[in-house]
C-alpha cells in the first residue's frame, strides 16, 4: 500500500507474504480481507467516538506536544552546555520509548562521538532496571557533577524508578550541596503521584506526562521527547510523521487504503489461524531497541483475561523479538520450519545513510569472491529477500514494514502506525487496550514484600503461598 503516489517518506506496507500465492495456495485474498470491512468500520467508529469523547491521547495530543516543543528545545539545549551525561531512571514504557528513538535515530556509537560533536551533546544511559551492579557500575562511569537525572514515571509509585530516585537524591545531596536538585529533572503526571509534592518542595525542574497516556503509548510526550530533544534528534520532524500517519488512519476507511486496519485485520485473522506469536524483526541494528518497544505494546495492551464484558478471554499474542541478519543464524530454522504459530512483521530500510563496498579480489576463492563488488547494504538485502522467500516457500505469513529512508519523520510514522494497529487490534478482541491490571498486581505484590503499609494481608498470602514452593537444593 503506497497511499502517496510520488516518492517521498511514507512508509509503506508490503503484505505479499501473508496472501495467496505460487506456493501458499491457502494464503488470502483481498476479497477475504474486504469481508472484515463491517467488523473494521466498527472498530473504525468506536476509536473515532473514544478520541472525541476524550480518549486515545496518543493520538488527540500530538497537535498540543507539537506546541511545547519550542521550550522543550530550549529547555533540552541548556542542559547540554551545563551536562556531559543525561541518566534517564524509568522502566517499561518510561524507558522504551527513549531507548527506541535513541537507537533508531543516533548514531550506533552515540556515547563515544556525542562530546566531541558541534554542539557537543550529553551521553544517554537508560537504566530500565535495578540490577545493583549495573547501578553500582553506572556510579562509576559518571561523573555527577557533569550529570543530569531525568526520573521519568507516570505514576511517580513505580519502586523501581523510585527506588533509583531515593539513591540519587540522597547521593546528589552527599556531593552537590545544595545545588543537588539542578541534577534532577522530572517527568511525571501534573497532579498524581509522590512526585509532584516533591517538584513543589524541593523545586525540581519538571515536565508533564499528559492525564490519558499511559507508558507504552508516552514516547511522543516528554516522556521521549526530552530525552530525544537532549540528544540532538529532530523531534519537529518525529511529531510531523506522526501526524501525517494520524492523519492517514484517521481519514481512511478501508481496510485497504487504512495502513492500521489493514496491520490489524493481518494480524487478528492470523491470531484467528493460531498464529500466536508475532515476531517482529528489523533488517537494521538501530530498529533493534525498537522491537523492544514494540513487543511491550503489543504485550501489554493485548495481553488480558478478560474482555469488555468482563468475560475470560485470555486474548493475546505472544511478541517475539528477532534481528536481521543476525537471528538468520539463531531462529529462522524455527521460523521456518518449527511449529506453523507465528507470523512474521520484517521492518526494512530501503536506503541506509551509508554503505561500505566489499572489494573484488579475483585471488580469493570462488566461494566467497561472489561478494566482491557488492557493499553491505546489498547483502543485507539479499538476505532478507532470501528469508522472505524461505519463509513463503514453507508457507509461513509474513509482512513488511518499509521505511523509505530512516529519519525523525519515518520513525514518526512508525510509532502511531503501531499504536494505532494495537488500538485497532485491541477493538477487534473486544479488550481495554490501555490498561495492565497483570502488571499492576506484581506492583502490589513488591509493596507488600518491600513492608509498605497497608499491604499486610498481601505481605502475608504470598508468605504463605512460599510455604509451598518446590524446591531442588
Ligand atoms: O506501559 C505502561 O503503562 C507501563 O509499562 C509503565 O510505563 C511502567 O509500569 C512504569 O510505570 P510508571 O511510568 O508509572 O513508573
Amino acid at each position: 500500500m503506497d497511499v502517496n503516489n510520488e516518492k517521498s517518506n511514507r512508509l509503506r506496507l508490503d503484505y505479499t507474504g501473508m496472501m495467496k500465492n505460487i506456493f501458499n495456495p491457502q494464503g488470502w485474498t483481498k476479497e477475504k480481507l474486504a469481508a472484515m470491512q463491517p467488523q473494521l468500520t466498527e472498530a473504525h467508529n468506536s476509536l473515532r467516538i473514544q478520541r472525541e469523547q476524550g480518549g486515545l491521547d496518543f493520538s488527540k495530543l500530538l497537535t498540543e506536544m507539537e506546541c511545547l516543543l519550542p521550550s522543550l528545545v530550549e529547555y533540552a539545549n541548556e542542559l547540554t552546555c551545563n551536562f556531559d551525561n543525561f541518566v534517564i531512571l524509568g522502566i517499561g514504557g518510561s524507558a522504551l520509548g527513549p531507548l527506541a528513538i535513541q537507537q533508531a535515530l543516533n548514531p550506533y556509537y552515540y556515547n563515544e562521538l556525542c562530546l566531541s560533536q558541534n554542539p557537543k551533546r550529553p551521553r544517554l544511559y537508560v537504566v530500565d532496571n535495578i540490577d545493583p551492579d549495573r547501578f553500582t557500575d553506572l556510579l562509576r562511569v559518571i561523573d555527577l557533577e557533569k550529570t543530569i537525572f531525568n526520573v521519568i514515571t507516570k505514576s511517580g509509585a513505580t519502586s523501581e524508578t523510585m527506588a533509583q530516585f531515593m539513591i540519587i537524591r540522597d547521593i546528589l545531596r552527599q556531593n552537590c550541596g545544595d545545588d543537588y536538585t539542578k541534577h534532577i529533572v522530572v517527568t511525571t503526571d501534573k497532579e498524581k503521584g509522590n512526585l509532584v509534592p516533591m517538584i513543589r518542595a524541593e523545586g525540581y525542574r519538571s515536565w508533564i506526562i499528559p492525564a490519558g497516556i499511559g507508558g507504552r503509548f508516552s514516547e511522543l510526550t516528554p516522556v521521549g521527547l526530552l530525552p530525544a530533544a537532549v540528544c540532538g534528534i529532530d523531534v519537529y520532524g518525529l511529531l510531523q510523521g506522526a501526524l501525517e500517519m494520524d492523519k492517514w488512519i484517521r481519514e481512511s476507511e478501508s481496510v485497504l487504503t487504512n495502513p492500521a486496519q489493514l496491520s490489524a485485520v493481518l494480524s487478528y485473522l492470523a491470531w484467528q489461524e493460531g498464529k500466536n506469536i508475532s515476531v517482529f524483526m528489523p533488517y537494521a541494528d538501530s530498529l533493534k531497541t525498537f522491537s523492544d518497544w514494540y513487543a511491550q505494546l503489543w504485550a501489554e495492551s493485548l495481553g488480558k483475561r478478560v474482555n469488555r464484558q468482563g468475560k475470560e478471554v485470555f486474548t493475546g499474542q505472544t511478541p517475539v523479538k528477532a534481528l536481521g541478519v543476525t537471528d538468520q543464524h539463531s531462529q529462522v530454522q524455527l521460523y521456518t520450519e518449527g511449529p506453523a504459530d507465528k507470523v512474521v512483521t520484517f521492518l526494512t530500510i530501503e536506503k541506509f545513510s551509508s554503505d561500505c563496498l566489499i572489494p573484488y579480489d579475483k585471488s580469493l576463492p570462488d566461494d566467497i569472491k561472489f561478494l566482491g563488488g557488492h557493499s553491505l547494504g546489498e547483502l543485507l538485502q539479499a538476505e532478507q529477500n532470501a528469508t522472505e522467500y524461505a519463509l513463503s516457500l514453507a508457507k509461513r505469513q509474513h509482512r513488511k514494514i518499509i521505511l523509505p529512508v530512516l529519519n525523525a519523520c519515518t520513525v514518526g510514522q512508525l510509532l502511531l502506525l503501531l499504536m494505532w494497529e494495537t488500538a485497532y487490534m485491541g477493538e477487534l478482541l473486544d479488550i481495554n487496550t490501555f490498561n495492565q491490571p497483570g502488571v499492576e498486581e506484581g506492583k502490589i505484590g513488591t509493596f507488600a514484600l518491600m513492608g509498605r503499609e497497608g499491604f499486610e494481608t498481601r505481605k502475608h498470602e504470598i508468605e504463605e503461598y512460599a510455604k509451598t514452593f518446590y524446591v531442588l537444593e
